[in-house]
Parts: C-alpha cells; structure tokens; sequence
C-alpha cells in the first residue's frame, strides 16, 4: 500500500461555520508531507481529524472518510486509544507530563500493562536514543521533564510517541516555539524518522517546507488548494492561489 493515509471527501463543521470543505488527499508512506497555508485555512483542524481529537470539541461534525493503513478510522469498531498510538501527535509547545523523563517515555507502555521491567528499561533507552537525547539524558532519567531546555523537551515528547509505536506522526508546528538552532536539530531528527515512520507537519515557515518536507499540500479557506511534490509547488505551482501564498502576497 502506497498510501498511508487517505482522506477522502472530508467535510467538517464547527457547530455551523464550516471549517472544511470536500478535502481529499493521499499522504505517501514514509514520506514528510507538509501542510502549509495562511493562519485559519484549517492545518491544525485536518491533523486533528486524522486522530479523532477533534471528538472532544463539542459541536464538531465531520462527514467523508478517513482510511489509515486502509482502515477506516471513523468506522464503529474503531478503538481510539489505539488510534492514537498510531497516529501520534507533536505539537507546537513542548508538552511533556509533569513526571520524570523515564516515566514521559514508559507512560504508555504502562497503562497498556503487562510489560516486564526490563523491556520498559530498553524501551526508555531505545526511544531516547532515537530522538537523539540518549547521551545527554541517561545519567539522569528520574529527573523532571520539565526541567529539560524547550528543545529537549519537544524531543522527549517525540521519544514519547515512538514508546508505542506509531506509524504516523502529526506535527503541528512543531519548532514555532524553538530557537533556530533547536529548530535544526528537530528537522534533523525527522530526516532521519522518516526513514520509519510516515510524518505529516504543519508549518508556517516556507524555507522549512520547502527543506525537509517531500510532498506539500496548500490549503486556503478550509479548502485544499493545490498538492504535489515539493520542488514542484514551490518552483511551479499550478494554482495562482497557491503561488501568491508561497511568493509571500499574503499570508
Ligand atoms: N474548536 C473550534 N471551534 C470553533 N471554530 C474553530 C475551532 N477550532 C478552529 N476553529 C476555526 O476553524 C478554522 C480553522 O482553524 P485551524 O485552527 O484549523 O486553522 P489553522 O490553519 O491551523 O490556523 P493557524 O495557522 O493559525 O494555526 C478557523 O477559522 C478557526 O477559527
Ligand atoms: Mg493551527
């Protein structure tokens, strides 16, 4: 299967404002797909979609399908906690429980239950390791979370997602609140998490899209302008909406 995430007909409503608007889009497996667009098109409101969050708004009502690794996620037999270790979210603050470091990434495992000591401990160091925070955090995993600089913690809450297994990570805006160099090095660690793992972020930031990102997807007035590659869209869009966005006549 090509596809990891297909959206297919997608509206959704807000009560009665109508945020979006017959969105259909196939997210590529271990890719980065970028969702680019100005403040309010409706980024935040479709990542939310492809995890159900959006179930804990009130009023909010979504029609159309959503079919990850070809299951529909919106069909009845759907557990959503399971869900949402599939389809595991990052978001613009770093947000890591108010626990030590080691019990952020053994969360998960232990709600699920039925895991031996040892395999938490290999599972702490493991994820550690692949979000990069190993060498700089293993001397001192009961320590607070939120003790860690912002980078970090973004990065333990990466570690966080991995601990379940996921196979596609939602990033929303993920280095708004970081440092340029922070900024890199979380973009780093997608280049090399894309490797595994199918990642779709929401970004403000052109030179960013256009720098890690393999696919791009426009979206203006909760509608999907314009998708394809890249290179492509930021050389040579075909929608003259999509092309005054990325020329930076608004936005
Ligand atoms: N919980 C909500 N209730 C009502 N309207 C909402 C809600 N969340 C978002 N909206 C509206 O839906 C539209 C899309 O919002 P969304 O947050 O998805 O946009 P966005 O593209 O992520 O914007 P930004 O770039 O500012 O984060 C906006 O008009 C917003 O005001
Ligand atoms: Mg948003």
């Amino acid at each position: 299967m090509k596809h990891v995430v297909e959206i297919q007909g997608i509206d959704l409503f807000y009560t009665a404002f109508h945020a979006l608007k017959n969105v259909n889009l196939s997210i590529e497996k271990q890719k980065i797909t970028a969702l680019i667009g100005p403040s309010g098109c409706g980024k935040s409101t479709l990542l939310r979609v492809l995890n159900r969050m959006n179930d804990l708004i009130p009023g909010c009502r979504v029609t159309g399908n959503i079919l990850i690794e070809g299951r529909d996620i919106y069909g009845k037999d759907t557990d959503v906690c399971e869900l949402r270790k599939k389809v595991g979210m990052v978001f613009q603050r770093p947000n890591p429980f108010p626990l030590s470091i080691r019990d952020n990434i053994s969360f998960g495992l232990k709600v699920e239950g039925g895991h031996s000591s040892s395999f938490i401990d290999e599972t702490v160091e493991k994820c550690l390791r692949d979000a990069w925070l190993w060498d700089n955090l293993k001397d001192k995993l009961n320590s607070p979370a939120l003790d860690l600089p912002l980078d970090q913690q973004q990065r333990l809450c990466v570690a966080r997602l991995l601990a379940v297994k996921p196979n596609v990570i939602l990033m929303d805006e993920p280095c708004s609140a970081l440092d340029p160099i922070s900024t890199a090095k979380i973009e780093e660690l997608m280049l090399e998490l894309v490797k595994d793992y199918s990642i779709i972020i929401v970004t403000h930031n052109m030179q960013q899209a256009s720098r890690i990102s393999d696919f791009s997807a426009y979206m203006l007035l909760g509608e999907m302008v314009e998708y394809g590659i890249t290179k492509q869209i930021f050389s040579n869009p075909c929608d003259k909406r999509t092309e005054d966005y990325i020329t930076g006549r608004y936005g």
